[in-house]
């Protein structure tokens, strides 16, 4: 082991036995120090789910990426690993970037970004990205030794060098497939397929997928593609995208393109691409299949832009719960994974209450609590839930019946910085909001809409001591409500 894994792995032993674990998330995977952005390699090996994610364990900033690392068995109770990779190679030197997992001949095999810097003729630096693998039993990784095994010159022209990251692999046949996120020299966002027979030696095939319209921001980071259901799924996460209506609202955006493929000739046919989250906080999501074939989701719940924490936290970066994923009415719908309720206690159930101005029901409260709420149709025209609330701190969600419109309002979660604390979403369902299943976890929200038709994903720093739920009707309104603890 390379002098700078073993430290990484020293540093975080030391700060995680020094750490309270009521100032983490109690089922969501979060820094283990430091700071954590991307998820990696979410993969099944040995028996165990594995998660690695970017990260770098010495501040709460970005820096030289290494690769932490989790596992579970059921995606809820997570266990921390050490640290699976370092920078410690010269090809490697600027970060270990984003990539992903597969099992091969009973090793389980990682595939990431090599960032180095090479002198131009007028002596400045320049990054290079180039994809490199390791090979490991779960636990420990050796690096190739002839690592970079693709890498940007193996592109055709016109293929930018700079920006060649995030490569996603999988196996189709005796063949092993990778797609890398790229641009092209006019800075269209694109992803290139490359192939190999051996995990070795790889080929450029073509390019998949690109930005033609030009709508879909610049650079096209962290790309996945799998089948769902009779559909071909490309998701990406295009950095600088414009938003559309009531789309793509975060800048730096995370998107699916459902599609045809035709695995002979490599040509992915797209239609126009869709949200894959409403909310503030999602980046960067990757996907696994599941030996019992559910296809699952999970995502970086933060956006690049926002800093959502207190200053005092000397941590930073969560993942989302992962989501089981399902293709319905042409549309990717998503689910918090089924074992959640294996955690569920203390159930407190209301029947079409009556809510008629601002209440509260008693017993529906909490901070890590898995809460669904059902609306009746009524004569209101505005209902409103806080959450997270107290005097001082709440984060709303204010549904606007005559536009079909939410409004999510962080403002008074606790942020002392100038982020983004309002969004407006379009209910998708024509027929307006009929259901609410909020995922709460200490720092955060997750909001499934209509049985996760959408999804609305919003971190939030709101000190614990804020617990209370209220809801708001203008006029009157009954709802069953259901709520359940998250118990570990
Ligand atoms: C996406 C990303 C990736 C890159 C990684 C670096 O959030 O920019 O493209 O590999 O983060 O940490």
């Amino acid at each position: 082991m390379s002098n700078m894994l073993e430290k990484a792995r020293k540093y975080e032993t030391e700060k995680i036995a020094a750490t309270d674990p009521q100032t983490k998330p109690l089922f969501h995977v979060s820094a283990p120090t430091g700071w954590i952005n991307d998820p990696n390699g979410f993969s099944f090996y040995d028996g165990q789910i594995h998660l690695f994610y970017q990260y770098h364990p010495y501040n709460r900033e970005w820096g030289p990426m290494h690769w932490g690392h989790s596992v579970t068995c059921d995606m809820i109770h997570w266990e921390q690993l050490p640290a699976a990779l370092a920078p410690d190679e010269e090809y490697d030197k600027a970060g270990c970037f984003s990539g992903s997992a597969i099992e091969a001949d009973g090793k389980h095999v990682l595939v990431y970004t090599g960032v180095t810097r090479i002198k131009q003729p007028d002596g400045s630096e320049q990054d290079r990205q180039n994809q490199c693998i390791a090979f490991g039993d779960g636990k420990d990784y050796q690096k190739y030794d002839k690592n970079p095994v693709m890498t940007g010159e193996m592109l055709p022209e016109g293929c930018n060098r700079v920006d060649f990251r995030d490569p996603k692999i999988w196996k189709e046949n005796d063949t092993y497939y990778m797609i890398v996120g790229n641009k092209n020299e006019n800075q269209i966002g694109q992803v290139v397929l490359c192939s190999s027979k051996n995990l070795t030696d790889w080929k450029f095939e073509t390019i998949l997928a690109s930005n033609e319209s030009g709508k879909i921001g610049t650079m096209w980071e962290c790309p996945d593609f799998f089948q769902l259901g009779s559909k071909r799924v490309l998701i990406c996460s295009p950095q600088d995208m414009k938003a559309q209506k009531y789309e793509f609202h975060n800048g730096h955006n995370s998107v699916y393109f459902l599609g045809d493929y035709d695995e002979k000739t490599h040509t992915f046919v797209k239609e126009l691409p869709h949200a894959l989250d409403y909310g503030m906080d999602f980046y960067a999501p990757q996907t696994t299949e599941l030996p019992d074939g559910r296809r699952i989701m999970i995502a970086w719940m933060k956006s690049w832009d926002a800093c959502v924490i207190p200053n005092s936290q000397d941590w930073q970066g969560m993942m989302t719960l992962p989501r089981e994923l399902e293709l319905k009415d042409g549309k990717i719908w998503q689910t918090p994974v089924r074992e959640i309720e294996k955690y569920h206690k203390n159930p407190c159930r209301y029947d079409h209450a009556e809510i008629n101005q601002e209440t509260t029901l008693c017993g529906i409260e909490g901070r890590t609590i898995d809460l669904t709420v059902l609306l009746e149709e009524d004569e209101f025209q505005t209902f409103s839930m806080k959450l997270a609330a107290n005097k001082e701190y709440e984060t709303s969600f204010t549904y606007h019946k005559a536009e079909n419109m939410l409004e999510i309002d962080r403002t008074y979660c606790g942020v002392t910085k100038d982020v983004v604390c309002v969004r407006k979403l379009k209910i998708s369902n024509p027929e307006g909001l009929k259901k609410m299943r909020f995922i709460l976890d200490r720092q955060s929200i997750e909001l499934f809409l209509n049985d996760g038709e959408q999804v609305a994903t919003t971190a939030i720093c709101t000190p614990l001591e804020a617990q209370e739920i209220h809801f708001y009707s203008d006029k009157k309104i009954h709802i069953n409500v259901e709520k359940y603890d998250i118990m570990s």
